[in-house]
């Protein structure tokens, strides 16, 4: 579709059909032209194990294609049906604390159970067979299927066990080769024999809860492992479509910044990505961006899609605001401006019943178009109309990467020391909202990446180092590259192993540093960093490391303890054949302020600080397509921003000219798009 697709989750079975003619002129008065639709719907499609049945969804598929509307279809196979779970328990999961489930709730099933690969599979099949082929009168809406649905949990059964076994034959070939990646001789853990590798969970290795693990190596394995078998069933049901459905891409919804499942192993099996943005709260706007970029990430690049977002109110938590006049629509367009190329909504018509039946809906009980989350989001679909093909399809260039890596998330937060405080999620926000506040354009990629590309590289926490990893970090910087990274990096391989060196580690030499210990103290008890000779000073806190610069320079001290004056923020030059690079360390957690500093520096020093950059409560971010720039500003403050336009152009959303020079005021919440030609 040459327009950015809006709509979102519509579930009309579980409503009277009489309500349905309702719905689609409501979807018409908001702009709305696609539903993903069947995500919840096995016990209906398949009432016992051998009847299928797809009147009711036929229905749904006809009166959509209808009214003129498109489809992304989903395979309903994240909640199974109560059948199911009775003939074949082994369908429901086993849980950290070794107990078997029953039937109940959503995203239950066992991902290593034969029954649900079987039957999740054959249901897909029977999907992409009647609404694939060209001769349904309902193939022709479809645009893309939606396999499951937000993909996750973890499983410990004897299925599980079994195929563990399994995939660490594949990755290890032998069991003395297990047995030294995961350092077995510690505490007499030697394997004699696959059978007598356990799952880990609270029955095995761990004490005190998923994150407190005697024996990181197996847990990191499991992490692995139960992303993959995930993964496995996400391929059962693409392979299974692919029968009858070559071309239409295939998803399925991530969660963005999910530690469960490593999505950049994930990425390259979809066709292209979508995720849900659920904020924890009001603030998360650097959070969110950083999502976004992550999602775009994880194709290189490429445009995805926001599968779902609460048009007002969450449910499940303690207490769910309702997003405040303007929040939905500047949200919307942070997604967009990040990347995005549809704007979806969960859900269309609201719950009746159970969990969500006070979560917020386009289209709430009373089925009204006069309400104000109604209005907003027909407002919206409006301006998505009017932009038509604008936008879409146009791509983020970024001269600043931060790398994210799930083993190094998992890694650093089961480490037994040096502090459980440590949060790998908290650390990269911090970051990148150092970089965010600046309206700095991020790449967010995986440890794989081509570095080349990038002036800038934001690596905190990079706890793992495998592969050539240290050797590409080190070529980047001698090519002239900045290399940033953090406490708690380069300390361990692919296993969980300490390196035989100094920490750290493969990093040592491109950081010119050397850590003699590290200092672990409580949350609240702050040390500071002080620059400048003393001219600045900021909070630091949780790790301490004790660094003996080398050749870099030491460019913070800490100000308290017995380590007072000496090194906490280190640079060291480095001179390739590819001019000068350096490589930053920073040695303890850094506060906001802190950050900044650091950032106002390194952004100085390479050139990319920009009009846009400081400028408070106003995101700017652009997207390219050929010779036009799409410049979004956005204001996430409470007050009106002066902007001043740096080229000539066209307000889209308003359809009016802008000259360079121009001071533009964007109210609180207001989103300005600017279009311009950069050639
Ligand atoms: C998730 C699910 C949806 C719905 C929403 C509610 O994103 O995918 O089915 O439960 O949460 O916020
Ligand atoms: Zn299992």
């Amino acid at each position: 579709m040459d327009k950015i697709r809006f709509g979102g989750d519509y579930n009309p079975e579980q409503w009277p059909e009489d309500v349905w003619d309702q719905d689609m002129a409501l979807f018409e008065e908001a702009s709305v032209d696609t539903l993903t639709v069947n995500v919840f719907a096995w016990a209906t499609l398949q009432p016992d194990e051998h009847t299928y049945d797809f009147a009711v969804l036929d229905r749904i598929l006809e009166k959509l294609a209808a009214a003129g509307k498109t489809v992304c279809l989903a395979t309903s196979t994240a909640a199974h049906p109560a059948w199911m779970a009775r003939a074949y328990p082994d369908v429901t999961r086993v849980d950290f604390d070794g107990r078997r489930h029953v039937f109940g709730q959503r995203h239950n099933s066992c991902p290593n159970s034969p029954a649900y690969r079987r039957f999740s599979a054959e249901l897909a099949r029977r999907i992409a067979e009647r609404y694939g082929r060209a001769d349904n009168p309902a193939s022709g809406i479809v645009v893309a299927w939606h396999v499951n649905n937000e993909y996750g949990g973890t499983c410990y059964c004897e299925h599980c066990a079994a195929a563990f076994r399994v995939w660490l034959r594949a990755r290890y070939g032998s069991l003395s080769a297990l047995n030294e990646a995961w350092n077995t001789a510690f505490w007499s853990h030697t394997f004699y024999a696959w059978d007598e590798v356990v799952p880990p969970n609270a029955l095995s290795e761990h004490g005190g809860g998923p994150d407190v693990t005697a024996f990181q190596g197996i847990t990191l394995d499991y992490l692995r492992f139960n992303s993959d078998s995930l993964l496995r069933n996400f391929i059962d049901e693409k392979s299974a479509i692919r029968e009858f459905s070559p071309d239409l891409p295939v998803t399925t919804n991530f969660m963005g910044m999910y530690r469960p499942l490593d999505y950049f192993r994930w990425a390259p099996h979809l066709d292209f990505v979508s995720w849900d943005n659920y904020p924890p709260d009001m603030q998360s706007h650097a959070r969110m961006a950083l999502t976004h970029d992550l999602m775009r990430g994880l194709k290189g690049g490429r445009p995805f899609w926001l599968m779902e977002q609460t048009p007002s109110q969450t449910a499940c938590r303690a207490f769910n605001p309702v997003k405040r006049p303007g929040v939905m629509r500047l949200w919307s367009y942070q997604a967009v401006a990040h990347g995005a190329d549809a704007v979806l909504f969960f859900q269309m018509r609201q719950s009746r019943g159970a969990s969500e039946k006070e979560h917020g809906a386009v289209i709430t009980h009373g089925g009204r178009s006069d309400t104000r989350v109604f209005r907003e989001v027909a407002g919206l679909g409006e301006e998505l109309e009017a932009l038509a093909g604008e936008i879409v399809g146009a791509r983020t260039y970024a001269k600043v990467a931060l790398v994210f890596d799930w083993d190094s998330w998992w890694a650093v937060e089961i480490s037994d020391g040096p502090s459980r405080h440590v949060s790998y999620q908290q650390t990269l926000i911090a970051y990148y909202r150092a970089l965010y506040e600046r309206n700095v354009a991020v790449d967010v990629v995986p440890t794989g990446a081509d570095l080349a590309g990038y002036d800038v590289v934001v690596a905190p926490l990079l706890h793992v180092i495998q592969g050539d990893l240290a050797a590409r970090v080190e070529a980047f910087v001698e090519g002239g590259g900045t290399f940033v990274t953090s406490f708690l990096s380069g300390r361990v391989d692919e296993s969980d192993n300490a390196f035989g060196m100094d920490a750290p580690g493969p990093l040592a030499r491109v950081l010119g540093i050397r850590i003699d210990e590290t200092d672990a103290l409580a949350p609240e008890d702050l040390n500071a960093v002080v620059f400048d000779g003393g001219a600045v000073r900021f909070a630091a806190n949780l790790v301490f490391d004790l660094l003996q610069p080398g050749t870099a320079e030491v460019v913070g001290v800490y100000e308290s303890d017995f380590y007072a004056g000496t090194a906490a923020v280190t640079r060291n030059v480095v001179v390739g054949e590819g001019g000068s690079g350096d490589a930053w360390y920073v040695g303890t957690n850094l506060d906001a302020g802190g950050l900044g500093w650091l950032f106002d520096r390194v952004l100085g020093d390479r050139g990319l600080l920009n009009a846009y950059s400081g400028l408070p409560g106003v995101e700017a971010v652009t997207r390219h397509r050929d010779d036009v720039a799409y410049l979004f500003l956005l204001n996430h403050g409470d007050v009106a921003a002066d902007v001043v336009a740096e080229t000539d152009g066209v307000s889209l959303l308003t359809r009016t000219p802008v000259r360079a020079g121009e001071h533009l005021t964007l109210a609180p919440k207001d989103v300005l798009i600017l279009r311009s030609r950069t050639c």
